[in-house]
C-alpha cells in the first residue's frame, strides 16, 4: 500500500499554525495510512482525541486502524454498549470511549471515568458531545464527513499545545502539492 498518495491535503483552508488541517481520505486504505502516521507520533502517548461524525462516518474504523498501528492485536470492539474498552499498548494504556448511549452523569464517577481522564495514556472518544459537560478539553478533534461510499473529508483541530504539536507533525507528513 502506498502511504503517500491516498491522503490528500485539500489545500487552501489548511493552516496547522492556526490549529486546523483539512484532509481527504479517498478510501479506507487512506484512513489506515493516516492512522499509521498518527501512531508514530510520540505526543500521542497521553493525548485525548475526540472523534466527531455521523453514524457510520468511520470513527470506530479509524480507531481500529490506529490501535492496530499501535500494536494492539485481537478484536477491537465498538464500545457503543460498554461505553469504554481498554487496551495496553507496548508503552501506554489506551481507552476507547463511545458516549452515544451515555446518559447518566453519576456513571462518570461510578465507572471510574474521572480517574481514567486523570491517568496517563491515550484516550479516544466517539460522540464526546454526549458527555460534554464532564470531559476535559480534547488535545485534537477529528471530524469525519462522508463523501460518497468510501471517501471521507476530515478536519483536524488542535485545542492544546500537545494537539498543535501533533497537528504540525502530521501536516508536515502529507504529500506536498497533492490535490484532489
Ligand atoms: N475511508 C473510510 N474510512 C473509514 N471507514 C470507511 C471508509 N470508507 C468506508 N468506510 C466504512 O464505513 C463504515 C464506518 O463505520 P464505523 O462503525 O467506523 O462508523 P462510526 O463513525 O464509528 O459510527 P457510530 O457513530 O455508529 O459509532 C465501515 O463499514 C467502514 O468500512
Ligand atoms: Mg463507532
Amino acid at each position: 500500500m502506498d502511504h503517500q498518495l491516498p491522503i490528500v491535503e485539500t489545500g487552501e483552508q489548511t493552516n496547522p499554525a492556526k490549529g486546523a488541517l483539512h484532509l481527504l481520505w479517498r478510501d479506507e486504505s487512506a484512513t489506515q495510512a493516516f492512522a499509521v502516521q498518527l501512531a508514530a507520533q510520540a505526543a500521542l502517548a497521553h493525548a485525548f482525541i475526540t472523534l466527531h461524525g455521523d453514524l457510520g462516518a468511520g470513527k470506530t474504523t479509524f480507531t481500529r486502524h490506529l490501535l492496530q498501528a499501535l500494536g494492539i492485536t485481537g478484536r477491537i470492539k465498538s464500545p457503543t454498549y460498554a461505553i469504554v474498552e481498554s487496551y495496553e499498548a507496548e508503552a501506554f494504556p489506551i481507552w476507547h470511549f463511545d458516549f452515544y448511549r451515555f446518559n447518566d452523569p453519576q456513571e462518570w464517577e461510578d465507572a471510574g471515568f474521572r480517574d481514567i481522564f486523570a491517568s496517563p495514556g491515550l484516550k479516544l472518544a466517539e460522540w464526546p458531545q454526549k458527555a460534554e459537560a464532564l470531559l476535559p478539553a480534547a488535545d485534537l478533534d477529528i471530524a469525519l464527513q462522508t463523501q460518497g461510499e468510501t471517501a471521507r473529508s476530515v478536519t483536524l483541530t488542535a485545542h492544546t499545545p500537545r494537539g498543535t504539536a501533533l497537528l504540525q507533525a502530521l501536516a508536515a507528513q502529507q504529500a506536498p502539492g497533492a490535490c484532489p
